[in-house]
């Protein structure tokens, strides 16, 4: 697994500069994305919680009892608070997020709202190979649940991939799953280029991070928030365009960052219903109950084995 000054140095090496974008999410940038789900332009978080409200009790009983929840790439826990209260004798939850820092401070409003249920909050890359950071009895109920479309920022082979390692390597019998849908572009552009300019300072928090971890020099001024949507591959793509040409010194490494350059820092592919039950019958799961709302927005799936 490379780590941050690793894959800055490679992904700005290339001649399609590259950044994955499981780096915005330091502390900061996971305060920002939390601002980005409230903001009006971006759908996607109130219309899965109204999805998620409208059908929890349904969700709780296909989850079914003594659940023991794994949620990688947790943020801010709020959309699993909707339907803990529905479910039956609940084991454990276990919420996992690249910052340990964040999913420890959420943690603990957690336990202050639910004092019943167990959390134990772990810092977890879920892209990486490294092992699951808790123990795992394969004869527990284990569930994963994986809202916020997330799975939208893999590549598509890598969501096949993913789904299969939640099969593997967490043990996990069933999948509670958001997944945003292809819809018009002019509302898609908008969800990721929002008038307050927060996805875009989002966007710029690779470059903070950058500046504050490894010693950077980058002139965040320079960078201009780009959206763009592929139809083609049906992803938004975000970037960040350099307006001049600019030097930039990293750790003792320079980079010659031309004008008009652009760093590739996220995807966030959209699905109808048919293509993702595509990737998911290709990992070896089954589709057994979609949930969408009346606007055809957004999805939430229930999986299980294809036994
Ligand atoms: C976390 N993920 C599902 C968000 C998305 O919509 O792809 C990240 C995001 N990027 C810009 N705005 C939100």
């Amino acid at each position: 697994m490379k780590s941050f000054s690793e894959e800055i140095s490679l992904g700005l090496s290339k001649k399609n500069k590259k950044i994955s974008s499981k780096w915005f999410y330091d502390f900061h940038g996971s305060k920002l994305f939390e601002k980005i789900t409230k903001l009006e332009e971006y759908y996607p978080t109130r219309t899965e919680r109204k999805i998620l409200k409208e059908n929890k009790i349904e969700i709780a009983k296909k989850i079914g009892k003594e659940a023991v929840i794994i949620e990688p790439g947790a943020g801010d826990t709020k959309k699993i608070a909707i339907f803990l209260n529905c479910l039956k004798k609940p084991k454990k939850y276990i919420p996992l997020d690249i910052s340990e820092d964040y999913i420890t401070k959420i943690s603990q409003n957690f336990k202050k709202k639910f004092p019943k249920v167990a959390i134990t909050p772990k810092g977890y890359d879920f892209s990486s190979n490294n092992k699951p950071p808790f123990k795992i009895k394969s004869s527990e109920n284990i569930i994963i649940f994986f809202p916020g479309s997330t799975i939208g920022n893999f590549e598509t082979n890598e969501a096949v991939k993913f789904l299969k390692v939640l099969k593997s390597k967490f043990k996990a019998k069933k999948i509670i799953i958001g997944v945003d849908l292809v819809k018009d572009i002019p509302t898609l552009i908008s969800a990721y280029d929002d008038k307050k300019g927060v996805t875009a300072e989002f966007n710029k928090n690779i470059l903070q991070r950058i500046n504050n971890e490894l010693g950077g020099d980058i002139n965040l001024n320079l960078y201009k928030h780009l959206v763009i949507y592929n139809t083609k591959k049906k992803r938004i793509e975000m970037r960040l365009k350099s307006r001049k040409n600019n030097n930039i010194k990293i750790n003792g490494s320079k980079y010659l960052i031309r004008k008009n350059e652009e760093i590739h820092t996220e995807n966030s592919h959209k699905y109808t219903i048919k293509s993702f039950r595509n990737i998911v019958n290709k990992a070896g799961w089954k589709i057994k109950k979609t949930w969408v709302d009346d606007k055809k927005l957004f999805s939430i799936h229930f999986l299980n084995l294809d036994t």
